[in-house]
């Protein structure tokens, strides 16, 4: 039984799952009423079909590999995973971390597996700064020296060690054999590596991975990753030491020491997966589990939920519901801002924070006809994309939800080479100064400064939901947006639409900082545009949509596993019934 090391959470306690229990002891009757009685239970807990959503129809058919080879919805978390660090590298990978939120419907466990990165050992509070105490440009995000210590390799040996049936060995092969066959570069990926040609070509080892005589490659050009094939072999026969032990940990300090980064032997050695208990709250009903620190995504989701618990959404004008829901968003930004961090290395206030009452003062300070100024909120003073989600649900019911991430697109751009491994820039979500932005526009205090050995924030929120007739499996990459993301597609699946809905529907977001309410393209009519400035809110209007949501429902009244994936992005989402 894995240890579980609670972090201060301490919330709600899960609905306790029934146990598949002894048979009562007296008499045949009692005996088969028992076993009856059990297999309903059981069947109630069991989904008619087993489902895969993830952003890379690869990765979705890695997953569903799995699956039929036997595995649980752990293993395929563990194919997928591996799978979209080969056919999705500007997005997640070896060099990356994440959260995998696990449900298992044996005992009804449910556990956050934390694979974020952390500082390195040699890091330190300043060390994007300038001798003026000044940041640094692209010091945090390009090259070596934004790169934490990947938790990716480790949290995929700790996922098929502790929770899987396969060997790691077994549900690593889909992406192997990826690594080894290539896929096809797509307009997508051209996007992104346009968007950090300069930094990839500034690595040879990226230059000769990703591109095409250092130019972003055509559609349909091939990528083949040979070294990564090998790490990831390693990482199959060896397990955790594969990775974090001899050759290639040897390799990925060497070639970020050469190249201006801090890596040790050290601080592969002290890496460990840690196992976080869940935040757990509930709306209208709905049982909400969600990503703990070093997310900030479920204290903010749980702390947005209890102020709108207090409001009856539908009751309202459009622009009135909208304002309500960025003022709620503009609160729970600010409380980010100010007090989350790593659990390990700070104290926060996470009791207060998600409690109703809490909720119901902050909520008191909405008015209704006029935009509170975030500069007018207690919080830190002003002083910036790729990243994956994938849902699985197995049919014994096995739930994962994982966000995984290398931060900026194709991370810092940097490729140890002959390990095939991108290095990711998840540094720049510590707070590098106090107040100053970054890359999302995120500012933060001390309790997310950095500190060696520490994780840094992040806003990645895999979630559960359930209440006796549905379960929901989601989340969704898009940086300080994800959180907002999440909470409308949960408002979604409360007010029971599709699936296809939680996924599509059209987004704005506030984060308290800046002060902006923005906007995907075509969201708002000119109507609600109007109303909302009348009362004071500033709206960016964004060209481009964002976040690519990967959902799974399972009606457990009308027995039916449902997918989708988010029309903005590439994915695939499907239903395997059995
Ligand atoms: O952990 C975080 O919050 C960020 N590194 C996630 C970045 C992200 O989602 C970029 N996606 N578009």
């Amino acid at each position: 039984m894995p240890n579980t090391n609670a972090s201060p959470a301490s919330l709600p306690e899960p609905r306790v799952k029934p146990t598949p229990g002894k048979a009562p002891a007296q008499g045949w009757s009692f005996f088969i009423f028992g076993l009856l009685f059990l297999s309903l239970v059981q069947a109630a807990e069991r989904p008619p079909a087993a489902a895969v959503a993830s952003a890379h129809p690869a990765a979705t058919r890695a997953g569903l590999e799995i699956l039929q080879a036997g595995g649980n919805a752990f293993d395929a978390a563990v194919a997928v995973s591996a799978a979209l660090a080969v056919v999705e590298p500007y997005s997640s990978g070896l060099g990356g971390g994440g959260f995998w939120l696990l449900h298992r419907t044996r005992d009804g466990y449910e556990v956050m597996i934390d694979g974020r990165e952390k500082a390195p050992l040699a890091a330190s509070r300043d060390m994007y700064l300038d001798s003026k105490g000044e940041p640094v440009k692209g010091a945090s995000v390009d090259g070596p020296l934004a790169a934490g210590i990947p938790g990716e390799p480790a949290a995929l040996a700790y996922l098929a060690k502790h929770y899987g049936r396969l060997p790691l060995k077994q549900s690593l092969q889909p992406a192997i054999r990826l690594a080894e066959e290539g896929f096809k570069v797509t307009p997508h990926y051209r996007r992104m590596a346009a968007f950090r040609l300069d930094v990839l070509r500034a690595s040879p080892g990226a230059a000769k991975q990703f591109l095409l005589n250092s130019q972003v490659p055509p559609v349909g050009h091939i990528i083949r990753q040979p070294d990564l094939a090998k790490t990831l072999r390693a990482l199959a026969l060896k397990g955790k030491a594969g990775f974090y032990e001899g050759e290639v940990a040897q390799r990925l300090v060497q070639e970020s020491r050469r190249h201006g980064g801090i890596w040790s032997l050290a601080d592969f050695r002290q890496y460990r997966v840690k196992e976080r208990k869940p935040v757990v709250g509930r709306y209208r009903g709905w049982r909400i589990v969600s990503a703990a620190p070093p997310s900030s995504g479920g204290v903010v989701l749980l702390e947005m939920l209890n102020m709108l618990s207090a409001k009856d959404l539908n009751g309202l004008k459009p622009a009135d519901r909208v304002h309500y829901l960025v003022e709620v968003m503009r609160r729970a930004y600010a409380d980010r801002a100010r007090w989350l961090g790593d659990a390990d290395y700070v104290q926060m206030p996470l009791q207060r924070l998600m409690s109703m009452a809490y909720a119901r003062q902050l909520a008191k300070s909405i008015v209704m006809n006029k935009a509170t100024p975030s500069s007018s909120l207690d919080s830190v003073r002003p002083e910036g994309h790729d990243t994956t989600h994938f849902s699985i649900l197995d049919k014994d019911g096995n739930r994962v939800a994982a966000t995984l991430s290398i931060n900026y697109p194709f991370g810092s751009g940097f490729v140890a080479e002959g390990t095939g491994v991108l290095f990711n820039d998840e540094m720049d979500d510590f707070s590098i100064k106090p107040g100053v932005a970054n890359v999302y526009g995120l500012v933060g205090a001390e309790a997310n400064a950095i500190a060696p050995g520490k994780r840094m924030l992040s806003s990645m929120s895999p979630t559960f939901i359930e209440n006796p007739d549905h379960v929901g499996i989601l989340g969704t990459p898009g940086g300080s947006r994800i959180i907002t993301m999440v909470l409308l597609g949960v408002l979604e699946a409360v007010e029971g639409r599709n699936v296809e809905t939680w996924v599509s529907r059209p987004r704005f977001h506030h984060q308290y900082l800046p002060d902006v309410i923005q906007v995907e393209p075509g969201a708002f009519d000119a109507g609600l545009k109007a109303a909302l400035e009348r009362k004071g809110h500033v709206l960016d209007v964004k060209r481009r949509p964002w976040g690519n949501m990967q959902a799974i429902h399972w009606d457990r009244r009308e027995q039916r596993v449902e997918a989708a994936s988010d029309p903005r992005g590439m994915g695939a989402a499907q239903v395997e019934p059995h």
